[in-house]
């Protein structure tokens, strides 16, 4: 019970010491943690093609950059969004792919650590700085790799974009420049897309993407805007292949093979989707599904897609793969022959009838009369009346066969059909 006891009471005490401890030197003042004054901070930027590089500096005397360890606090955000991006870094400088963003605001501040203990001595207060980057002229620009080697980007013209320019794009990989092969055209005629096929993708390098807003006036005129895609984070694979399906105790195993993809292929990194007919999609990472099967209402059919998730992450699920139709090849026989079992013996059932009834007509018809006297009238009547019946019976028969006949065939899709399944 004591040491139970013990263990808060010296966290407390720990606590409380440590607090003192703090607010002691912050009062002492020789080590005020935000001592502003002491320290400033100078930004800048320096453009180059893609990136825009922020510097800074600070104006610490040599013997305390030597005597401390010297760290920055940098924090920026685009403009029109709303995640604030915070790094601590060593360096004095930071590169910041604008992308297709207008510009950001920046701040920086440093911190000076004793070498020794790692405790923190002195804090700049923050430096701000803000760029503005030339107008962009494009929005939503999105790019897909599909069937291995096709690649496709869209974007979207902003409306305050001038009436004069046209876009182009084209794209670097492992080092080589390649050129738009087929623009998407937009009713003005201007460039909205850009597709592309017979492409080799390394999957490890990048694809860096290069949009130019050029103006037609004066060609001299023009804006490129950048931006990286990782190939295998933008494929959209195409759908699993091989789907089939194989009938095990009473359940249907659906399998299937991966789709080819430009990256790793390895079974771990694929995550696929099984769609029965109407029934809930599931998440399956194996290659197979298997689906306890009870009561189908109707004939059904399977359909799986996919995509990469564990490997790397991707959003793009592939198309769903044709439709495969599940069904019992035993079942058909079955029902086959049961049906032409039928319809056989009931066939012969009415020969059988016919000739009986015939047979039994004209025993009847050879039965000696045992009072010759007998009224005629009577004879003729049974007779017309056994006529009537064997007409009725006849005539009955065909329709009560085909119903009978369809009754079967359904209890034959109910008996060996799916349903047994
Ligand atoms: C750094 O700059 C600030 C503000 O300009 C100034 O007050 C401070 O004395 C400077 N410190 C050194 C070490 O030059
Ligand atoms: C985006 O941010 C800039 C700078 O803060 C501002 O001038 C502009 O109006 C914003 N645009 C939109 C669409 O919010
Ligand atoms: C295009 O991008 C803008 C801002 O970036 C967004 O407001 C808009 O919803 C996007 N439009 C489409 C169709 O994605
Ligand atoms: C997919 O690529 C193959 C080989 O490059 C090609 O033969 C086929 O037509 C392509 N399929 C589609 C839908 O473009
Ligand atoms: C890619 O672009 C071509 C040409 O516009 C189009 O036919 C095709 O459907 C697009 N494919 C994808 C997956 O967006
Ligand atoms: C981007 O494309 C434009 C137009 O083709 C070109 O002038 C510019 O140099 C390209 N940028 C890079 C970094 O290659
Ligand atoms: C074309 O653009 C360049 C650079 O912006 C500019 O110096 C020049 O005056 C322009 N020429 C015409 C004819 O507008
Ligand atoms: C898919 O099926 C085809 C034809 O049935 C066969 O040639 C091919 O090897 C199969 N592919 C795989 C990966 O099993
Ligand atoms: C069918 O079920 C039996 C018993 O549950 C089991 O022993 C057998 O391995 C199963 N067969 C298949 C092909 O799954
Ligand atoms: C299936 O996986 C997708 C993608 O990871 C996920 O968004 C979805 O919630 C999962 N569905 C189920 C039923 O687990």
């Amino acid at each position: 019970m004591a040491h139970v006891t013990a263990v808060p009471v010296i966290v407390i005490l720990s606590f409380f010491q440590c607090k003192t401890l703090f607010s002691t030197s912050l009062a002492s003042g020789q080590h005020k943690v935000t001592d502003a004054l002491g320290l400033h901070n100078v930004l800048w930027i320096t453009k180059h093609d893609s990136r825009i590089i922020l510097s800074w500096n600070n104006n610490l005397t040599k013997e305390e950059t030597e005597k401390h360890t010297v760290k920055y606090i940098l924090s920026y955000r685009f403009f029109n969004t709303t995640q604030e991006r915070k790094e601590r870094l060593q360096e004095k400088k930071k590169i910041i792919h604008l992308e297709l963003h207008s510009g950001f605001n920046a701040k920086v501040k440093t911190q000076l650590f004793a070498k020794e203990t790692g405790e923190i001595i002195k804090e700049s207060d923050w430096t701000e700085f803000t760029y503005k980057a030339p107008p962009v002229y494009i929005q939503n620009l999105s790019c897909i790799i599909y069937n291995i080697s096709f690649f496709n980007c869209t974007w979207h013209i902003k409306a305050e974009a001038p009436e004069d320019i046209q876009i182009f794009s084209s794209y670097k990989h492992v080092g080589k420049v390649f050129e738009c092969q087929q623009y998407i055209k937009n009713a003005k005629k201007k460039n909205i897309g850009c597709h592309m096929k017979e492409i080799y993708f390394q999957p490890s390098r990048k694809i860096k993407l290069n949009i130019t807003a050029r103006n037609l006036r004066n060609n001299s005129r023009q804006l490129s805007y950048y931006k990286a895609f990782t190939p295998q984070t933008i494929e959209k694979l195409n759908p699993p292949i091989n789907v089939s399906f194989s009938l095990e105790n009473r359940s249907i195993k659906i399998h299937w093979k991966p789709p080819p993809t430009i990256g790793s292929a390895s079974n771990k990194c694929f995550l696929y989707q099984v769609k029965i007919t109407d029934l809930k999609i599931v998440n399956v990472t194996e290659q197979n599904y298997k689906y306890p099967f009870h009561k189908p209402a109707k004939r059904c059919t399977a359909q799986v897609r996919a995509k990469k998730e564990i490997c790397i992450r991707n959003k793009i699920w592939s198309e769903w793969s044709e439709p495969v139709f599940i069904h019992n090849e035993k079942t058909v026989d079955v029902l086959l022959l049961s049906l032409t079992l039928f319809c056989l013996l009931m066939f012969l059932g009415g020969l059988l009838m016919h000739a009986c009834k015939r047979y039994r007509c004209l025993e009847f018809i050879s039965m000696p009369v045992p009072r010759p006297s007998a009224n005629i009238k009577t004879w003729l009547a049974d007779e017309t009346h056994h006529q009537m019946e064997m007409y009725s019976e006849v005539t009955a028969g065909i329709p009560e066969e085909n119903r009978d006949g369809a009754i079967q065939q359904q209890k034959c899709l109910k008996d060996s059909g799916l349903e047994d399944l």
